[in-house]
């Protein structure tokens, strides 16, 4: 029996020419694994016929956008999720998912070994390979760009020769990543950081220069969960597909950076995460009323962590797991509305209500009502202040001497 390979397939140039590409080089049966988490654009059953029509002996098709939503992108909300202090981290826990469905796939079919399409300069091919050896210790990894030496022009003349049922178009210079949270975008121009984007890149966003009429939002979460938007009910999907529509048409969520990848270059990437961005603002203002503060200081410094450690393919990881659990127990009381109006860019939060909150009107109050007894301050601030103080007497003596 030949052996069988499983591939991430996307339906694109690349991974459709690999499927040829793996069985001419290494005499195996490739079986081409599709996984929505909400890129849009062609349907799976599309994909699938084009997985068969360029050799793969089977296709393996499945819709986890609900599975995606539920336990990727609202944990990395819970987290309030972004590397670097920007990227909401849509590659980086897509990568997780589709591993999964691969890592299945290949015990349904008897694979011993998976591949994908990723380069070996980037992350991906780390949280993909990461993650395979795992939940699939036993599977073999492969990746034809990289260890095959597929290059985009080979892609191109293979697919031509071989009358692959794609389009090969030699004209985008962008290599392009999307799902339901955001939309990453990379190469090309762009590779000089000086250059801004210009408006063909952005898919998910309009320009935020000219704008609707701003759009006022209220954002229900139930334990760090958005559960409705003004009011209707939601599903988590329902939420981010729904909020990437109208901050999108307020172009909020466009992100220009240059970030560290783990293996050691620095590259400009420019996303789009409307309804992500639109979603953790919400979160955070949600956090800061409901969220005692040592607490809320220190979930900051541990979903930094997290971001971190997302990003760095250790997804599956036990020290991910546990910060993990302190997230969860975290999110405990952050249940409540948030108001918040979406124009020009930005997501500006103007209202907030929980049942749980903090906040005591009488605590904060300048005007009558007020039940803070101002008098312990002092001694609050003399006692406060007294290790600075006795630190700062010695720095003088010293200077002194
Ligand atoms: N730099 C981002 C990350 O590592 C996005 C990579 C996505 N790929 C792409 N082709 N743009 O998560």
């Amino acid at each position: 029996m030949k052996d069988r390979i499983v591939l991430a397939y996307s339906g694109g140039l690349d991974t459709s020419v690999a499927i040829g590409w793996i069985a001419d080089a290494t005499g195996a049966e490739v079986i081409a694994v599709a996984v929505d988490v909400g890129q849009g654009g062609e349907s799976l059953e599309t994909v699938r016929q084009r997985a068969l029509g360029c050799g793969a002996v089977e296709a393996y098709v499945a819709d986890a956008r609900d599975e995606f939503a539920n336990e990727y992108c609202v944990p990395t909300l819970k987290a309030n999720g972004l590397y670097q202090g920007h990227y909401p981290l849509v590659s980086a826990i897509s990568r997780p998912v589709i591993v999964k469905h691969l890592v299945k796939a290949a015990r349904e079919f008897g694979a011993t070994t998976v591949a994908h399409g990723c380069t070996g300069k980037g992350n991906d091919q780390v949280r993909f390979e990461v993650g395979i050896q795992t939940l699939g210790p036993d599977l073999k990894c492969i990746a034809p760009v990289r260890d095959l030496a597929l290059t985009r022009d080979k892609a191109i003349a293979y697919a031509e020769e071989k009358q692959l049922p794609i389009v090969t178009t030699k004209k985008n210079p962008y290599s392009i990543d999307q799902n339901v949270w955001g939309r990453a975008v990379e190469t090309g121009y762009l590779e000089d950081i000086w250059n801004a984007p210009t408006k063909d890149i952005y898919d998910y966003t309009a320009s935020p220069e000219f704008p609707p009429a701003p759009d006022e939002v209220t954002i229900t979460f139930e334990q760090g969960v958005p559960t409705a938007l003004d009011g209707v009910a939601l599903s988590p999907l329902q939420v981010i597909q729904e909020l990437n529509r109208r901050a999108g048409a307020q172009g909020v969520g466009r992100i220009d950076v240059v970030e560290d990848r783990l293996v050691g270059i620095k590259s400009r990437e420019i996303y789009e995460a409307p309804g992500a961005m639109a979603l953790i603002t919400a979160h955070k203002h949600l956090e800061d009323v409901t969220i005692e503060r040592e607490h809320a200081r220190f979930k900051a410094t541990v979903g930094q962590r997290w971001s971190e450690l997302v990003y760095d393919g250790q997804w599956f990881s036990p020290l991910k797991r546990a910060l993990d659990g302190f997230i969860e127990d975290s999110q405990q009381y952050v249940s409540g509305d948030i108001r918040m109006t979406l124009h020009g860019g930005q997501a500006i939060v103007n209202g907030r209500r929980s049942d749980t909150s903090l906040y005591d009107f009488s605590l904060a109050t300048y005007d009558t009502g007020d039940t803070f007894d101002q008098s312990s301050a002092k001694g609050f601030i003399d006692i406060w202040g007294m290790a600075s103080k006795v630190a700062s007497g010695r720095d003088q003596r010293v200077a002194g001497e």
